[in-house]
């Protein structure tokens, strides 16, 4: 049997507990990386570990870390020193939404998100990257959303723009780190099935997504990591959405606003 391409390289996966997070995680495993599994969620993980490992015989690591504490990345980056380990593949991932319009939101909920959303993401990043750099090869892939590229409806009000960040700190590292060997790549999903619209209370809003506009968290997977290898700063995973986001170029903003005004009242809590 011939090798496989992630044999003798490490992947570090954050919210790999559920969703898309998970589906990197397998098929990250599946390409033969040992993987790294962060989350809150310990029994969640050590289920996940216990299972690529049996399926695909590769070493697969848990570290539990809550990324809203401001030391988790420190955190993470030293138990994987300690643990002898070279991360070649970084997955940023962990995420959720927060309801309701910008001020009914107590701040404290609104640094937290800042934290995981924006700060862990970019802490991680600067924590792993170098030692990617001296090695002459890395990938770091950040899970953004097409939020972050139509124009901002009400409500979850930092979410687009945590999203937008997201994108352009990738756009900026993958310019910086390409020539370099590291690849940087923005994924951008829409609707994906996963527990995000339970966590973040719009569950009972979902009804109304047209089915063409639901993504697997695994075909997710898939684009992003093809896009990473093929060197791409943002892709956006899905035929409707690439459409969409075409769309969106080329009609006048006052009606893309009119339009994304309207879809936010349909699956947004203000
Ligand atoms: N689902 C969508 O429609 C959609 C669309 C576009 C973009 N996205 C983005 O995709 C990413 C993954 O979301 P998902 O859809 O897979 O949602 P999900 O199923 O709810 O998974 C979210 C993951 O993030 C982890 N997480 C949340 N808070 C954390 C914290 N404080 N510390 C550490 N880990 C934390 C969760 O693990 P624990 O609870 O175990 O900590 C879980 O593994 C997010 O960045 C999200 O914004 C989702």
């Amino acid at each position: 049997m011939g090798m496989k391409e992630g044999e003798g390289r490490t992947a570090l996966v954050t919210g790999a507990s559920s969703g898309i997070g998970k589906a990197f995680a397998e098929l990250l495993a599946a390409k033969g990386y040992a993987v790294v599994l962060t989350a809150r969620r310990r029994d969640r993980l050590d289920e996940l570990a216990g299972q690529l490992a049996a399926q695909h015989q590769v070493v697969a690591h848990v570290i539990v870390a809550d990324l809203a504490e401001p030391a988790a990345s420190a955190q993470i980056a030293e138990a994987v020193r300690a643990q002898g380990l070279h991360i070649d593949v970084l997955v940023n991932n962990a995420g959720y939404g927060v309801p309701g319009s910008y001020v009914n939101v107590p701040w404290t909920d609104h640094q937290r998100f800042i934290q995981i959303m924006m700060t862990a993401v970019c802490d991680l990043t600067y924590r792993l990257l170098p030692p990617m750099l001296e090695r002459g090869w890395g990938r770091v892939i950040n899970i953004a959303s097409v939020a972050g590229m139509v124009p901002a409806p009400a409500g979850h009000t930092l979410y687009g723009a945590s999203k937008a960040f997201v994108i352009r700190f990738s756009e900026a590292l993958a310019a910086e780190n390409g020539p370099r060997g590291v690849n940087v790549t923005a994924v951008c999903p829409g609707f994906t099935d996963s527990e995000f619209h339970d966590v973040t209370g719009t569950r009972d809003k979902m009804g109304s997504v047209p089915a063409m506009l639901w993504l697997n968290a695994n075909d997710v997977a898939r684009e992003g990591y093809d896009a990473v290898m093929r060197g791409d700063s943002v892709v956006v995973t899905g035929r409707a959405y690439q459409f969409l986001v075409w769309l969106i170029g080329v009609v006048p903003r006052s009606i893309v606003k009119a339009v994304s005004a309207s879809a936010g009242r349909r699956y947004r809590k203000v």
